[in-house]
């Protein structure tokens, strides 16, 4: 991975030469026990905590954009002053400490408090002259995922008092969704890494999180929603962050006990049981989901095979040279690709395939894509177009009801079209946005997309959108596992995607910003 220019120091509390860091250069230490990350940002130094608090990414290995220093593992974005985290995935702040200069020593000094949430009152002057719409009594959240943990989160962190209620239709509080696939599927993380959050989190917080909690209607005229309990509830606000359902096979065979969907951490569990003394397994859909699962259950030593009716996996999203390299990768790894091909039915433990071919299976996982669920919004006469609609502000066609994550169609000013994409960090930058705009903020969402995808020992992380391009560029190299891969549209840069390139990554991302 590539560093910025850094020279190495230990002792920050000591004092350490800061002659020679350049403007966004960073410089490594401790302070203390503490490892800790030394800045220069024009002619100011900063000093914070070294670990991100999303997976520990080392942030001396990041980039200084502006005034936030960003994560190259997935772009956590921190505020260099206040060590916040302005943008998702990480939640929590980095620590600070005082920064003394003498000459061209720089000297880290204490750990500075954590700043207290400023509460979220009408002032008086605000009051008269009405420069920000009042705040909403109350907000409900519907959804426990990404955006609807990141909002209520960032509501309660922006100082919101009123009532905070969210509903989910799960029986597990939010998870880490990603992980699901990944390090907890392959035996590499246990259940107490999968809740985003603790129980006391939404005590101390006062957010109400009802679980197995289905909201059945919505109505934007009189802001009521109903449950399917039947109760009925006001809101001031609303959050639509309903996310997607796995898209169900209706084939023969189908409901049978040994096949599995990936949503859930019941589904994650459900799928660790049977792996246990599963020893075929078949994973149909060649997509992220799909070859992670697979990745994961070769991890757990169970034998592999993956369906797709494609002629290269993942094709339509990373090109043909790069879903080469992954089923390359997959296959090195002993997975078995049976391409061209669908499930036609299964019997027992035989699936047979569209080709005829059959394949002995104790396990099937079907990863063939999800669907936004958007029936509530679609009941409640909201705008939808393949999603529901919302505007720059992530509010939808009704006043005070906004929508975000996997459902949440926006317009992007990157690509300059409506996108909807299904990627973790942008459902909580979204959920993040949507709160503080049903504060009044009218903060336009424009983050640049961004997902990652881990296959063994490999990570894809991918920014921007591409939908279709006319050339693709791979600087470095694929086989040697490093590399970033452009994708371009009448000589514009729409997305690239690296490996073992995190910084360039962040660099790209950075670009696409200014670009606009
Ligand atoms: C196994 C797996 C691995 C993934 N890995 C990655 C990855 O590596 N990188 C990446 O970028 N993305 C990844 N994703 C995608 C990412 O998880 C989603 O994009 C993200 O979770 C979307 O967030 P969301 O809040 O829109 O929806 P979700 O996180 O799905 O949350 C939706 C919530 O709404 C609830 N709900 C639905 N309908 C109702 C209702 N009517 N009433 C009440 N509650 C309701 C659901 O129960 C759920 O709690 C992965 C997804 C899965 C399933
Ligand atoms: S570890 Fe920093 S964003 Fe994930």
């Amino acid at each position: 991975m590539a560093t910025q220019d850094r020279p190495s120091a230990d002792d920050l509390s000591a004092g350490v030469s800061v002659r020679d860091l350049a403007d966004g250069g960073m410089m490594s230490g401790r302070v203390g026990d503490d490892d800790v990350v030394l800045l220069r940002r024009g002619d100011s130094l900063f000093a914070l905590g070294a670990h991100c608090t999303h997976y520990h990414g080392p942030l001396a290995e990041g980039l200084v954009v502006g005034d936030t220093l960003r994560c190259p593992l997935h772009h956590a974005c921190f505020d260099i002053r206040t060590g916040q985290p302005v943008r998702a995935p990480a939640l929590d702040p980095i620590a600070c400490w005082r920064v003394e200069r003498v000459g061209d020593q720089a000297f880290v000094r204490e750990r500075l408090p954590e700043p207290e949430p400023q509460p979220q009152r009408q002032r008086p002057h605000e009051a008269t002259i009405e420069l920000r719409p009042r705040a909403p009594d109350s907000v409900v959240i519907v959804g426990g995922g990404a955006a609807g943990l990141a909002a209520a989160d960032m509501l309660r962190r922006e100082g919101y008092q009123g009532a905070l209620t969210m509903f989910s239709a799960d029986d597990y509080p939010p998870c880490d969704r990603p992980n699901l696939s990944k390090d907890y599927l392959a035996g590499n993380a246990s259940d107490d890494w999968i809740p985003l959050r603790p129980p006391e989190f939404y005590a101390d917080r006062r957010i109400d999180l009802v679980l197995n909690a289905r909201v059945t209607r919505i109505d934007p005229h009189k802001r009521e929603l109903r449950l399917g309990d039947g109760k009925q509830l006001p809101y001031g606000a609303l959050l639509l962050a309903t996310g997607a359902d796995p898209v169900r096979l209706e084939i023969p065979g189908a409901q049978s006990a040994q096949v599995h969907y990936l949503r859930t951490f019941a589904d994650s569990r459900a799928i660790v049981a049977k792996a246990a003394s599963a020893k075929r397994a078949l994973v149909v859909g060649a997509s992220f989901i799909g070859l992670e699962v697979a990745a994961s259950l070769r991890a757990r030593g169970l034998e592999v095979h993956v369906v797709d009716p494609g002629r290269v996996p993942m094709e339509r999203v990373l090109g043909a040279e790069v879903g080469r390299f992954v089923q390359g990768l997959h296959e090195s790894n002993g997975v078995a690709f049976h391409l061209g091909a669908t499930l036609a039915h299964i019997e027992g433990a035989r699936a047979t395939l569209s080709d005829s071919a059959t394949l002995d299976a104790d396990l099937v996982v079907l990863g063939v894509g999800v669907r936004p669920a958007i029936a509530l919004a679609e009941e409640a006469g909201l705008a939808i177009d393949r999603g529901v609609v919302v505007d720059e502000f992530l509010q939808t066609s009704a006043p005070g009801v906004y929508a975000a994550g996997d459902i949440a169609r926006w317009p992007d000013p990157h690509t300059g079209e409506r996108i909807r994409v299904e990627h973790w960090v942008v459902a909580e930058r979204q959920g993040q946005v949507a709160a503080r705009n049903m504060l009044g903020r009218r903060e336009p969402f424009d983050a640049v997309p961004f997902f990652w995808s881990q296959h063994y020992d490999v990570t894809i992380n991918y920014v921007g959108h591409a939908e279709s391009w006319d050339s693709i560029e791979v600087e470095g190299s694929l086989a040697a596992r490093d590399c970033a891969v452009s994708y371009r549209r009448a000589g514009r840069t729409l997305a690239v995607a690296t490996i073992a390139r995190d910084r360039q990554s962040l660099q790209a991302e950075s670009a696409m910003e200014s670009a606009r």
